[in-house]
């Protein structure tokens, strides 16, 4: 039984270590309106995490109090056996912001942006040390952008920035990094690049929990998933949790999972529009028409 906080097998055999992170009867809101009641989630370390959940669900939210972005009314969040301070950044923590969120006219070059990161770190004045450079420009070899180090940053392309603010995560040496939809605004193709780029880091020791929207990605790569929606729903392996009637009470409509070897795919159900529609193309392009020209 995956619902609420039990653990499944595969996380027993990493239930030994102390958790990485722990989330303790936590509510979070804004003005008078909870965002999520008495929230319980742990991670452990190595743990590479899928968050997925409507839109206004509250993973933003989630992220942001870890971070200490969002002050928690009630609650408390542990990290390696330490309580946070509400409302306090707490170093060893990476985050990535979601790319939207992020002011691309701003004047600096992807070097510069990942420096920012050591500056924030280090809490010294923004002037670049000869080590600094150095650390920023293996961080981007790292991620496979020291191509673009001296670009601007608002210059490259999503998948790109992307990378760069995961290296700007990195050099703060986090044990743990947190992703606000990473994957939002890259092709398919960028999107299974940075899942890798992803893998490789958790391979490398890093627990990572990242917030998406895109389903099966989190199916087809990621081996742990938590859905989300105002609480926790349940949390697991995806081919456990993605079940239609997890993702009907995650997401509040029906969806339709298909099960192909490994792969799982899901789709939003109810009636395709597409019969519907092919009545509004002009005649010229209708089915009937194009097979007689073909
Ligand atoms: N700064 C804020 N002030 C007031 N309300 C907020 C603020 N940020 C978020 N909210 C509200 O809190 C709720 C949760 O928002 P949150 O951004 O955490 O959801 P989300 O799951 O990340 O959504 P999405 O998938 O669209 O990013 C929403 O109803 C949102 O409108
Ligand atoms: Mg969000």
């Amino acid at each position: 039984m995956l619902l609420g906080q039990q653990q499944p097998s595969s996380i027993k055999k990493i239930k030994c270590m102390e958790p990485i992170l722990e989330v303790r009867n936590l509510t979070c809101g804004y003005q008078t309106q909870p965002v999520f009641t008495d929230l319980n989630l742990t991670l452990y370390p190595g743990q590479l995490t899928g968050l997925v959940g409507p839109s206004g669900s509250g993973k933003s939210t989630l992220i942001r109090a870890i971070l200490g972005l969002v002050r928690p009314w009630t609650g408390e969040i542990w990290f390696r056996g330490r309580r946070l301070k509400p409302g306090v950044a707490p170093s060893l923590v990476g985050y990535v912001p979601q790319v939207e969120t992020v002011d691309w006219t701003f004047p600096v070059t992807a070097l510069e942006v990942v420096m920012m990161g050591r500056y924030q770190k280090q809490k010294i004045l923004p002037w670049s040390s000869r080590r600094d450079r150095q650390v920023a420009r293996e961080l981007l070899e790292r991620v496979g952008v020291a191509h673009v180090a001296h670009q601007p940053i608002g210059n490259l392309s999503g998948g790109q920035q992307q990378r760069v603010f995961i290296a700007r995560a990195l050099v703060g040496e986090p044990e743990i990094v947190l992703l606000d939809e990473p994957t939002s605004s890259s092709d398919l193709h960028v999107q299974h690049e940075l899942l890798h780029l992803l893998a490789d880091l958790n391979q490398q020791g890093l627990t990572i929990i990242l917030s998406t929207h895109d389903l099966n990605s989190v199916a087809t790569h990621l081996p742990w998933v938590v859905c989300f929606n105002h609480g926790l729903i349940c949390q697991g392996q995806p081919i456990d949790v993605f079940t239609p009637a997890n993702l009907e009470q995650t997401f509040g409509g029906e969806m339709v999972v298909f099960y192909q070897q490994d792969r799982i795919l899901i789709a939003s159900g109810g009636t395709s529009l597409r019969h519907q529609m092919q009545d509004n193309l002009p005649q010229i392009l209708r089915p009937s028409n194009s097979s007689k020209s073909a």
